[in-house]
């Protein structure tokens, strides 16, 4: 019996594609750059499957021209705000993602942009490069203290708690908004619930973790930024839109905050002729918070486990829309 057909949309880790090679017939697009949204639409007419990332649109149009065939739409990553599940839910058809994976792997960074923000560790080295270090300075590049300081943390799910726990090392107060108070949490996790508002104005870092939404887009404005300290230094290894990236700017530029390390932007990747990139006080890595050896193995061989599933007809392990099995 023929194998399934499937299109990979990237060259994932190896792991992940020996299996999906393993039970589908499958073509990856070997580009560095996703297929354009044209040419994914060619791609994925008349698949069984779909291995997406998060740089691919999968619309409702999609669905509809990769046809009855289609079984499964597996995403390796464990946000899919690039796909519309409802229209998949619609059509009965099963979305998977890679959740828990890259909890503690996307915490590490979002600590490691925390500490290299507040203790200038890349400006520290340009200017070392720059042949500029000609002394111990007593008052060359300070920064403010992590030990002790408080930090704000805007989502309490599975990554802001893991962040929440590193914080407690650094004898931080920790102070967490989220749409669903957990105050099961809070005294194991020695944090404590606060408004948005209060939030804002009291943190000394402020690091995001909710996930996109309609009422997530744009909600670090110029009114959030408004309320912050001058010393504030804001963090992002969520999703790029949270932030109002000219909010963002005149903030940096004005000093309403004193800086900000965000892995993720509006759009992906930032433009080069962005005004955010005119800036010294912002650190801009692209978007590799989940980037360790282990965990992008394994989200690659957790989608092409939900991919085999969806192939099968079987349940996926991680579904994001589980009501198509009802
Ligand atoms: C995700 O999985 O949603 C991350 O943003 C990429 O690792």
């Amino acid at each position: 019996m023929p194998k399934p057909k499937v299109f990979v949309t990237r060259l994932i880790p190896q792991k992940g594609l020996e299996m999906v090679h393993e039970v589908a017939d499958a073509e990856v697009w070997q580009e560095e750059l996703p297929p354009p949204y044209e040419v994914l639409l060619e791609k994925v007419k008349g698949v069984d499957g779909v291995l997406t990332l998060l740089t691919d649109k999968i619309d409702a149009n999609l669905m509809d021209v990769a046809g009855k065939s289609l079984k499964v739409i597996s995403q390796m990553a464990v946000g899919y705000d690039n796909i519309d599940v409802r229209a998949a839910t619609e059509r009965g058809l099963p979305v998977g993602n890679t959740p828990g994976v890259l909890t503690d792997t996307t915490a590490d960074f979002a600590w490691a942009l925390l500490m290299a923000a507040a203790r200038r560790v890349v400006e520290g080295d340009r200017f070392t490069r720059a042949g500029r270090w000609k002394t111990w300075g007593p008052t060359l590049l300070m920064g403010p203290d992590v030990h002790g300081a408080t930090l704000g943390i805007v989502g309490f799910g599975r990554i802001g708690q893991a962040v929440a726990k590193r914080a407690s090392g650094f004898d931080m107060r920790v102070i967490y908004n989220d749409r669903n108070r957990r105050e099961d949490l809070e005294k194991a996790m020695g944090a404590q619930y606060a408004a948005l508002d209060t939030l804002y104005a009291e943190s000394d870092f402020i690091t995001l973790h909710t996930d996109l939404n309609d009422t997530t887009r744009h909600m670090i404005d110029d009114a959030a930024f408004a309320r912050m300290k001058p010393t504030a230094i804001l963090i992002n290894t969520a999703r790029g839109p949270i932030v109002d990236p000219n909010a963002l700017h005149r903030a940096l530029k004005d000093g309403r905050i004193a800086y900000a390390a965000l892995d993720v932007t509006e759009p992906e990747p930032i433009p080069l002729d962005s005004p955010l990139l005119t800036l010294d006080n912002i650190l801009l890595p692209p978007h590799i918070a989940s980037a360790s050896f282990q965990t992008r193995n394994k989200m690659a061989t957790m989608a092409a486990a939900n991919l085999a599933a969806g192939l099968n007809g079987a349940r996926l392990p991680n579904c994001v829309n589980p009501e198509v099995y009802k």
